[in-house]
């Protein structure tokens, strides 16, 4: 069971108060009796109207955004804009990342208020894949691209997984990684005696950054992309 109002809310169909008027205005129904109180228990497959249009009720909502940078993969800052902040006119409560890019990295990320899926996509034992545009100050050689598919010690307890690079430039590649440790593209060049001067995420897991999105866009999955996600496994 849920509060009308927030059901609503939950819909994007407008604020608390807005909805209070909607009610104080009978533009709202369930189960086909006008409602009068926001806050009525109702069930989450009541058949709600609005404007006489049927609601369909969704508890999760999925949105990917092309992160640009100079925004910071938290939910609140003090200092500087979040991920969030970048999400207007929709309802973000209780929105969240799914794992972080750096400041000055763009691309890919899922928002969401789904903490199952997040966990799942981001444990370490999911091996979720992500591919990353990477900018080098320098050119790539192919012993550095073989150390960086065989796994690379970025001075961690371990070498890092397997990864899979494809070269597009002499100073451009595609690295796809299967972990998630801090700095970790940026670690991996350095360990080559390289260094990154852009990166992007153009890829997590079955999903592929929208071309239609500019840096700070975004767009609500539509169900195929929230179907894939719930499917995949990872490698
Ligand atoms: N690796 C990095 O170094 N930075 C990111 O933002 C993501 C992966």
């Amino acid at each position: 069971m849920i509060r009308l109002d927030k059901y609503l809310c939950d819909l994007n169909i407008g604020s608390r108060n807005e909805i209070k008027e909607y009610i104080r205005k009978k533009l709202i129904t369930v189960n086909g009796v006008i409602a009068s109180d926001p806050g009525m228990r109702i069930s989450e497959d009541s058949a709600v109207t609005y404007r006489g249009e049927p609601l369909i009720y969704k508890k999760f909502r999925y949105y990917m955004l092309n992160k640009p940078k100079g925004v910071v993969s938290a939910t609140q800052d003090n200092i500087d804009t979040t991920v969030i902040d970048l999400l207007k006119d929709i309802n973000t409560r209780d929105m969240f990342p799914v794992g972080r890019l750096d400041k000055d990295t763009e691309g890919l990320l899922i928002i969401t208020n789904d903490g199952e899926m997040s966990h799942r996509l981001l444990s370490p034992k999911s091996h979720v894949e992500k591919c990353y545009l990477v900018h080098l100050k320098h050119n790539i050689t192919s012993d550095d691209i073989k150390t960086l598919c065989m796994g690379v010690d970025i001075g961690d307890d371990t070498i890092t997984l397997p990864a899979k690079v494809e070269a597009i430039a002499t100073d451009r590649i595609y690295l796809t990684i299967t972990e998630g440790r801090y700095h970790q593209v940026k670690r991996m060049l350095e360990a080559v005696d390289n260094k990154v001067v852009f990166l992007k995420r153009v890829s997590f897991g079955p999903l592929e950054l929208d071309p239609s999105l500019s840096p700070g866009e975004y767009r609500e999955l539509d169900e195929s992309e929230i179907i894939m996600l719930n499917l995949y496994k990872g490698i």
